[in-house]
């Protein structure tokens, strides 16, 4: 590559990498505090990065672990992963939608109860799993997540 191509990608790669350096960063803080990104997050990141509210959220609504939407007190999520799913998770999952009568994704109309499907949480041999809040519950069954929720209501 010639110095003088190299030094052309260069300038053009420069704005690029100092936008995702700061960005995710800062989306990461914006939601840990918060919980999920309100709207107002993408122009107050936007303007500290430099860059337009819609490249912050074009960046946010690339990856699946920023939340657009308020979540509820606690957070419950079910992990469908290869070991969970032969242990019977997609049967826990469909208890924890009749329980809290919402679908994944979804937040109970009291704000009380968000749930989430992930692909493991890395406990595999604890499967299946569920994880409200921070706390890792294994070896779940129907019964155990319904005393579990009772707990949190
Ligand atoms: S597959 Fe569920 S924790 Fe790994």
């Amino acid at each position: 590559m010639s110095t003088d191509l190299k030094s052309q990608m260069q300038e053009v790669l420069a704005p690029l990498q100092g936008r995702q350096v700061v960005l995710i960063p800062a989306l990461q803080a914006v939601q840990e505090k918060f919980g999920y990104l309100p709207e107002v997050a993408m122009e107050e990141i936007g303007r500290v990065a430099g860059v337009s509210s819609n490249v912050v959220y074009g960046v946010a609504s690339f990856y699946a672990q920023f939340r657009f939407i308020k979540p509820g007190e606690h957070m419950i999520k079910i992990c469908l992963g290869t070991a969970c799913h032969v242990r019977g998770a997609a049967g826990l999952a469909k208890s924890l939608e009749r329980e809290l009568h919402i679908e994944p994704g979804k937040t109970t109309p009291d704000g009380k109860f968000s749930l989430e499907e992930v692909r493991c949480f890395g406990s595999c041999a604890l499967a299946p799993v569920i994880v409200v809040d921070d706390q890792v519950y294994g070896n779940m069954t129907t019964t155990k997540t319904k005393e579990i929720l009772d707990e949190f209501r």
